[in-house]
């Protein structure tokens, strides 16, 4: 049923522990391997001859305990002495019903009874995910699994409006109105702020009927919108420096939470593209992909310590596996209210220098 590695004894030291699962992936009965890191989850799924050449390189090699639960016994396979060990106990787990079964989450926001989510095509009019749809409800899931804490962070008495800038179809805006009314029991509002008037009409439409009547949309563009009064402030796959935009006014409103999973990294990469004197960096630089991949981590690096100097605690992390969407960091900052280190502004200032970098937007429209 579960295969579990633990005391790890390898070189990342990010790396905690992995669960090893039976599961049908498109009906075909694979291992998903979830692999704990100290801030995040990845799951990995393999086929089963894939998994047991995995499995080689892992028990007793980086994980010196290996523990498997089966319907007839425990094992534990222990490397930690001098010699290893295996011993065998009393069943503690009940075998699943099936595989399937074994794969059924439990989600944080389910799929039946969602008006809102048979509007948006999630699900059929039953309540049952769309076969095409499921990679888009998971997403969503997840979203509200690492949103849902941080919100929860907030003092009540603080939480009273999130913004999701760039809403496009809402789906991400739903979730969160719907975690705020329905898990929290909270009576803050969400806006979702969208350029696009067919989205605007269409989710208005969508939140009317469904009852969340604190959730609204409005139509304009993130620059131009007033976001006093914002305790926390979102923006998913924003476009290249829509995302800034949208920090920058995460930032004017003293929001306490601002979360963004950028998109295209475009400015930087021609700042980078365009730079006039040879950087150290050339030798990484002639090459089309590292720049492009040079530009993402610079770019996002930045905007975390630009999110730090504004006085905010900042944390980078893949927040669904990248056989989903390669736009797959997020960045969180949560508030605490020391600003201005001047230290992290020479960081910013020798990052740029290294990179050829004349300005970063973000530094733009906050006024650095
Ligand atoms: C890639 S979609 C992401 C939609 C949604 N956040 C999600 O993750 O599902 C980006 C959306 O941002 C909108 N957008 C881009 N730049 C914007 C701006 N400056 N102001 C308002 N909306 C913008 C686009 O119209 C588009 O609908």
């Amino acid at each position: 049923m579960k295969l579990a590695l633990r005391a790890y004894d390898g070189t990342d030291p990010t790396i905690r522990s992995i669960d090893i699962k039976p599961a049908l992936i498109k009906r075909q009965k694979q291992l998903s391997f979830t692999w704990h890191f100290k801030t995040r989850d990845v799951v990995r799924n393999h086929a089963w001859d894939e998994a047991l050449v995995e499995l080689k390189g892992l028990v007793g090699v980086e994980f010196n305990l290996a523990q498997l639960f089966t319907a007839e016994a425990d094992w534990s396979l222990d490397f930690q002495g001098k010699s290893p060990r295996l011993k065998q106990a009393a069943p503690t787990q009940k075998a699943p019903a099936s595989l399937s079964h074994n794969r059924e989450k439990v989600r944080a926001l389910p799929a039946a009874g969602r008006a809102w989510l048979r509007d948006l095509g999630i699900t059929t009019a039953d309540g049952k995910v769309v076969p095409g749809a499921q990679d888009k409800f998971r997403q969503i899931n997840r979203y509200v699994e690492i949103l849902g804490p941080l919100l929860k962070a907030i003092p009540r008495g603080k939480l009273s409006k999130v913004v999701d800038m760039g809403a496009g179809k809402g789906y991400l805006t739903f979730a969160v109105a719907d975690y705020l009314a329905n898990t929290l029991q909270s009576e803050a509002k969400t806006v979702g702020v969208e350029l696009r008037p067919d989205m605007v009409e269409l989710c208005n439409g969508v939140a009317g009927k469904a009852g969340l009547s604190q959730l609204s949309f409005a139509q304009g563009s993130i620059d131009g919108f007033d976001s006093a009064g914002t305790s926390a402030l979102i923006a998913l796959h924003a476009c290249d420096t829509a995302t800034d935009d949208a920090i920058a006014k995460g930032i004017a409103a003293e929001a306490e939470l601002i979360v963004v999973a950028p998109c295209c990294h475009k400015q930087i990469r021609r700042e980078i593209e365009t730079a006039n004197a040879p950087t150290p960096l050339d030798y990484l630089l002639r090459h089309g992909i590292f720049v492009e991949r040079q530009a993402e981590m610079v770019t996002d690096g930045i905007r975390a310590l630009i999110l730090e100097y504004f006085g905010y605690s900042t944390k980078v992390f893949e927040f669904i596996s990248d056989q989903h969407t390669p736009k797959n960091v997020l960045i969180v900052g949560q508030r605490n209210g020391r600003r201005g280190d001047p230290a992290i502004l020479d960081k910013i200032k020798d990052a740029k220098a290294m990179f050829g970098i004349r300005q970063h937007y973000l530094e733009g429209v906050t006024g650095l």
